[in-house]
C-alpha cells in the first residue's frame, strides 16, 4: 500500500511538478484544489490533514503575490499565516513529516550578500508578514517542521515565470526591459521538486534555504542568460536590446520589494542534496521552455 502524500497548492507553479514528483516516487498523491480545500476555512484544513491518513504533507499553496495580499491582508494572514499553522499543528497529532514553503522576502533585503538561515529577517509588507508569521506559527505547532524557503520559481512552462516571460516576449518580438539592481537566485520548480522529495523521507527541520548556489545575480542578468541560450540554439537569430529597470520605477509594483535576499545553500550543500549554479538553472529552464515551445 502505497504512502498517501498530501499536497496543498497542487495547481500552482512548484506544486504541479511537485505532484509530478511525488507520483513518480510512488506516493499516493492527494492534491486538494482551491475549491475542495479553500485555505481561508482552518478548520476544514485541519481536519482534512487528521482524516488523510496522510505520510507526508507537502504546503506548496499560498498568496504569493504581493500586491494581492496588500489588497486583502485579512486572507494573506488566513492562507499565508493561519492555515500552515493549522497544517503543523494537524501533523502534530497524526504524526506526519510537514515541510512547508516559505519565502526569501522575509530577509532582511537591505545589506547585499548571500544570508544564511540565521540572518536577521526583517519582513517588508504584507505577503512577507504573513509568510514569516507562517513561518514561525508552524515551527511552533510543530518544532520537526520543515520550512523550505525558495526564492524566484521558475522552470514550470504551464506556469511562466521571469525567465520564460522575457524569452515568450523576445520570440515575440517585443520591447524587453528587466529589473537590474535587486538581486537574488533563480530556482528551478524542478530542483525544489525534488529536493522535497528527497527531504519528505528524512528528519531535517527548522529552517532550510533551498535554492540555486552561486552569487546573486539581478532579474536583468537572468533575463539576458535566457536570452543568450536562446542565441546559442538559433532560435533568436541574435541578441535583442534588454533594457536595465530600476526597481523603484517599476509601475506594476506597488508593495514594497526588498532589494538583497539571495539566500546561502550552505545547509543543502552539507546534506550532500546536489543544486545548480544560478546560471545552469536559468540555462536549463530556458533550454527547457524553448524545447516545448519550438523543438530547439
Ligand atoms: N513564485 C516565486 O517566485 C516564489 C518565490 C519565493 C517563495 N515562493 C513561495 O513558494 C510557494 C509556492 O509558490 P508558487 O509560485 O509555486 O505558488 P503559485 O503558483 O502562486 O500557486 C499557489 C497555489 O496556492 C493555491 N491557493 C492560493 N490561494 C488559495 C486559497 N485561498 N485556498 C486554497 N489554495 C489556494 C493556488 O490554487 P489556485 O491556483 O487554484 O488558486 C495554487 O495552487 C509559496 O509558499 C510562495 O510563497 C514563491
Amino acid at each position: 500500500m502505497p504512502s498517501i502524500f498530501l499536497l496543498f497548492g497542487g495547481s500552482g507553479r512548484t506544486g504541479q511538478i511537485t505532484a509530478r514528483a511525488a507520483t513518480r516516487a510512488g506516493y499516493q498523491l492527494l492534491a486538494p484544489s482551491h475549491v475542495e480545500c479553500p485555505l481561508e476555512d482552518a478548520e476544514a484544513v485541519s481536519d482534512l490533514v487528521l482524516h488523510s491518513k496522510a505520510a507526508v504533507v507537502v504546503n506548496c499553496a499560498a498568496i504569493s503575490g504581493l500586491e494581492a495580499c496588500a489588497a486583502n491582508p485579512l486572507q494573506a494572514h488566513l492562507v499565508n499565516a493561519v492555515a500552515p499553522a493549522a497544517m503543523a499543528l494537524a501533523c502534530r497529532h497524526t504524526g506526519a513529516r510537514f515541510i512547508h514553503l516559505s519565502t526569501d522576502y522575509v530577509l532582511d533585503g537591505r545589506r547585499a550578500g548571500l544570508k544564511n538561515e540565521s540572518a536577521k529577517c526583517r519582513p517588508a509588507g504584507w505577503y512577507a508578514e504573513s509568510k514569516r508569521e507562517g513561518e514561525l506559527e508552524v515551527l511552533e505547532a510543530l518544532p520537526e517542521a520543515l520550512v523550505a524557503r525558495v526564492s524566484w520559481i521558475c522552470g514550470n512552462p504551464a506556469r511562466p515565470a521571469f525567465v520564460e516571460q522575457a524569452l515568450a516576449r523576445a520570440l515575440r518580438g517585443e520591447p524587453l526591459a528587466a529589473v537590474a539592481d535587486k538581486y537574488s537566485l533563480p530556482t528551478d520548480a524542478e530542483d525544489i521538486a525534488r529536493v522535497l522529495l528527497s527531504l519528505a523521507e528524512g528528519e531535517a527541520h527548522g529552517i532550510l534555504h533551498l535554492c540555486s548556489l552561486g552569487e546573486p545575480c539581478s532579474w536583468w542578468e537572468c533575463a539576458h542568460t535566457a536570452l543568450q541560450e536562446a542565441v546559442a540554439c538559433g532560435t533568436l537569430p541574435a541578441m535583442p536590446p534588454l533594457v536595465r529597470q530600476e526597481l523603484d520605477k517599476v509601475p506594476f509594483f506597488r508593495e514594497p520589494r526588498p532589494r538583497h535576499t539571495a539566500m546561502d545553500a550552505t545547509r543543502l550543500f552539507t546534506m550532500g542534496i546536489p543544486m545548480p549554479t544560478a546560471d545552469e538553472c536559468v540555462r536549463r529552464v530556458a533550454r527547457r521552455f524553448l524545447a516545448a515551445l519550438t523543438g530547439c
